[in-house]
């Protein structure tokens, strides 16, 4: 049926145009073929792993409200999982990714279809493999366009560009995550960032290449920027232009004027920058904000906006002048503006009768290792923590376990307590001073696969803290499943009679990943209308290794309309695993 509507274009045209009447979507479907390829970047070659062929992999374009189905074929070597970041996937975590979580890995060799079920995000997003770090290839867009017969809360851009910008290792990232896991240490920091696969000017053997954006003179672009970094938030800006904040998330907001934006790992942000300057060529250009002691990419990566007028470059590109590495106060003056487009086609609906309210502190710490023969502190290994406890990864999936309990089919000892215990805390095991002396008392945190089940439709507040704890940091948390609200941030201990009151219940920003600041605090709420099982991790790569993570499970509703779906058929085997 497909083949015979693009032979007759002008019948696709009018099949589109019935099914945009019709309240089924179209089937669009992708084929991904995971696969090595040769790269060369900074000098030298090395393969990578790669959706067909490609670093940044396709993009996937579709409107508001579509479904489409993706067979992901593993011509790879290792076993892979592909996630679509903040689809929110209603009913149906099967298809949602995160490796031992919803699924176990596609095999070398193996397939799986994916249906990615998009409901209210419009924007942009994106897909990454969710397996150890192999998403620092295995990447790409997700453009949400308006449903077809609406347009943008702004005026029509003239035209639009996704911005990928990403991590560039010259070892194989297999071996610096491996050489990590083994001793425990910190994990290299990679050796450039990339901008739509290019690190740009300021690198080795890499300036001829470096990516361009050709524009008019006198028009507004759409740039949707997308931080698929493994382990450092960036500053991104373009030189003398102005940027206009228009969404993030997958989600509208109030237009923020700005020279340059703060982008977390995982986060995406839709930028308008119009060309009224000078025909010219300029420099985009993004580099760390670390505001941690960890070694970070202290590297610059650069692309080109040039102007279509001008022929020849100047003599000197202007650069655009960033926030330094550690400055906190840019990287929250920027953060702090962020607020819900609110309108009434884009209404906001923050929670206000809390029935779930959880408190998660959040840590690096330190396990002790025999004979202290690890490579971290005092010959430990690094590890990390939510709510002191630091997650460990089943070798069965969480959802299957889950599922199958569900329908009656409990493991040998009559429970599901094998894989994982449903008793992740709603607090601390115990409340300290959590951004000031710590003591060594919370160092060592308790091990453990540990989820927290939610009832369906619970209006869930968690409040996030981040600790003093070894290495203070701000955490770029994400969760499946949902967006929520981010309706507060501060700095120092959460206060349950104070810090309430500065919360934003009129137009907080809604978003799937957002920064806990260090040794400060965030709170989020959230329905919990999406029955499923919802991975929750940090979004810097190597916090996410070491178990700053844990797993909400929401029940099922009463009605099958409020129930996870049926398993699909051709769900990957957990034998290998
Ligand atoms: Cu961007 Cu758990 O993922
Ligand atoms: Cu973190």
């Amino acid at each position: 049926m497909r083949i015979v509507l693009r032979a007759l274009g002008f019948i696709l045209l009018l099949d589109e145009l019935l099914l945009s009447m019709a309240a089924k979507p179209p089937n669009v479907h992708y084929d991904f073929v995971v696969k090595e390829a040769n790269y060369t970047k900074l000098c030298s070659t090395k393969s990578i792993l790669t959706v067909n062929g490609s670093f940044p992999g396709p993009t996937i374009t579709v409107h508001k409200g579509d479904t489409i189905s993706v067979t992901v074929h593993n011509k790879g070597r290792y076993g892979l999982t592909i996630h679509w970041h903040g689809v929110k996937q209603p009913r149906n975590p099967w298809s949602d990714g995160p490796e031992n979580i919803t699924q176990c890995p596609i095999q070398a060799g193996a397939s799986f279809t994916y249906q990615v079920i998009f409901s209210d995000e419009e924007g942009t997003l994106w897909w990454h493999a969710h397996s150890d770090w192999t998403r620092a290839t295995v990447h790409g867009a997700i453009i949400i366009l308006p449903p077809r017969d609406k347009s943008y809360p702004f005026a029509t851009p003239y035209a639009q560009q996704a911005i990928i910008i990403a991590s560039w290792y010259k070892a194989d990232v297999m071996a610096v995550y491996d050489e990590a896991v083994t001793t425990g240490g910190d994990p290299n920091a990679s050796d450039a960032f990339t901008i739509n696969g290019q690190p740009g000017a300021l690198y080795d053997c890499s300036k001829g290449t470096t990516y361009r954006i050709l524009v008019n003179y006198g028009k507004t672009y759409l740039f949707r920027i997308i931080n698929a970094v493994l382990n450092e938030e960036l500053f991104f800006g373009i030189a003398k232009h102005k940027i206009t904040v228009v969404g993030t998330d997958g989600e509208y907001i109030k237009p923020i004027i700005t020279d340059y934006i703060m982008i977390s790992p995982g986060q995406t942000m839709d930028v308008l920058v119009t060309t009224n300057q000078t025909p010219s060529y300029y420099y985009m250009a993004a580099s760390a904000f670390a505001d941690a002691t960890a070694s970070f990419d202290n590297t610059t990566t650069t692309a080109i906006l040039q102007y279509n007028a001008s022929y020849t470059p100047p003599s000197t590109i202007p650069s655009p002048t960033l926030p330094s590495y550690t400055d906190r106060e840019a990287a929250e003056n920027f953060t702090s503006k962020l607020r819900s487009l609110a309108s009434t086609e884009h209404p906001v609906c923050v929670p206000k009768d809390i029935t779930t309210q959880m408190f998660i502190s959040v840590s690096v710490n330190q396990e002790l290792c025999p004979n202290a023969s690890c490579s971290g502190p005092n010959g430990t290994r690094l590890s990390a923590s939510l709510n002191n406890i630091s997650f460990v990864t089943p070798t069965i999936d969480v959802l299957q376990a889950y599922y199958r309990s569900l329908k009656g089919h409990r493991g040998k000892k009559g429970s599901d307590n094998e894989i994982y215990t449903t008793d992740f805390p709603l607090k601390p095991p115990y409340f300290y001073n959590f951004t000031g002396d710590v003591g060594n008392n919370t160092m060592n945190p308790s091990l453990g696969t540990k989820v927290k089940l939610i009832n369906y439709m619970e209006q869930v507040e968690i409040v996030f803290q981040g600790t003093n704890v070894m290495a203070p940091e701000n955490h770029p948390m994400h969760l499946h499943g949902f967006s929520f609200y981010l309706v507060g941030t501060g700095s120092g201990n959460f206060n349950y009679k104070t810090s309430p009151k500065s919360y934003n219940l009129v137009d907080p920003p809604k978003v799937n990943t957002f920064g806990v600041p260090k040794n400060g605090w965030a709170t989020i709420r959230f329905v919990a209308d999406n029955p499923g099982v919802w991975f929750m991790h940090c979004h810097l790569e190597r916090h996410a290794t070491w178990g700053m993570n844990t797993v909400i499970i929401v029940k099922n509703g009463n009605g099958k309309n409020s129930s996870i779906l049926p398993p699909p058929d051709n769900l990957p085997s957990c034998s290998k695993s």
